[in-house]
């Protein structure tokens, strides 16, 4: 593993072995420095709380430097072209760029154009991946569901527009899980042919029947186009995640978003905070994920050796 870029590139077993390395990591005190002498740049051209700062506290437990650009001042606002602007940071050093960006296809590009100087990370490209996100999703449902293959997981919302719908669900049926469901408004529902193996429904209380996992999503703003707004109070009225519409759910079903949430739209909060909820434990896998694969790619490099 030289970058991570799409979660296509990745087989069962090399997930899975990903989730090994996050869990003996977490357990390790003071873990092998593999990034002794790297130096990780955050490039962020949408705004990010959660990924950043787990890349960012992953990196420096590996013993790696990071420095943090806001792209909205960066020189690419003067008009330098962005592979200028990695080639600038290449040249001071950077070892590896974190890249969050609303458009896709430009990570790809990027790691193409790197090749084997730099690793690159995609930390969120437009509506299309989120790979980190889908990992440490599937990662949470392992330590609560275990075997995937026997798992019913929905997830509801604005699915259209959310990359993290799409590497979730990536993700899941690399790990071989059959019973996948969207629960989306008929504007926000992915074109079936895009996800032939998935059930699409409008349906929430029917959607969860007998689920293990409950997916919400954050609904997407500023992706949304005019006509692809709808009324909020129909929106919560029909598929916001209550204590009671949970019921149909399986009794042990775990509760899931990538946050930020919207409390009250996307997802009560009695439900958020409630004993089902594993949204800050998502949260906490988020450092362990990125610190095995910080791991992983230092070691496939040969930047560390044992
Ligand atoms: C998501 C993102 O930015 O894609 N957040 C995250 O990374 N945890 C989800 C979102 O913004 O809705």
């Amino acid at each position: 593993m030289q970058h991570l870029i799409n979660l296509t590139d990745l087989s069962a077993q090399d997930i899975h072995a990903l989730f090994d390395r996050a869990e003996a990591l977490a357990a390790e005190r003071s873990p092998a420095p593999s990034l002794a002498g790297r130096h990780i740049a955050n490039l962020f051209f949408e705004p990010s709380t959660r990924t950043r700062v787990s890349f960012e506290l992953a990196a420096r437990s590996l013993g790696g430097s990071v420095v943090n650009l806001n792209m909205q001042n960066s020189s690419f606002t003067k008009g330098e072209t962005l592979l200028d602007t990695y080639k600038t940071l290449r040249a001071m050093g950077i070892d590896a760029f974190v890249v969050r960006t609303g458009q896709t296809g430009v990570i790809q590009d990027l790691g193409r154009a790197m090749g084997r100087d730099v690793a690159v990370f995609n930390a969120g490209e437009g509506d299309a991946a989120h790979p980190t996100q889908g990992l440490l999703d599937a990662l949470t449902i392992r330590q609560h569901k275990g075997d995937f293959a026997s798992l019913s997981v929905a997830i509801v919302g604005d699915v259209s527009h959310s990359r993290v719908a799409r590497s979730s669900l990536r993700a899941l049926s690399i790990l071989g899980c059959q019973d996948l469901r969207i629960i989306a408004p008929a504007t926000w529902q992915p074109p079936a042919q895009q996800m032939p193996q998935v059930v699409i429904t409008d349906n929430l209380e029917q959607g969860i029947q007998g689920c293990d996992v409950v997916m919400t999503l954050r609904i997407q703003n500023e992706r949304l186009r005019n006509s692809e707004q709808l009324d909020r109070h129909e929106y919560v009225a029909n598929f916001c995640i209550t204590a009671e519409r949970l019921e149909c759910a399986k009794a042990d079903a775990i509760v899931m978003h990538p946050g930020p949430i919207n409390r009250g739209i996307e997802i009560t909060d009695e439900v958020a905070d409630g004993p089902q909820s594993v949204i800050l434990k998502q949260v906490n896998n988020g450092v362990a994920i990125r610190r095995a694969l910080f791991d992983t790619v230092a070691r496939t490099r040969g930047w560390y050796t044992e």
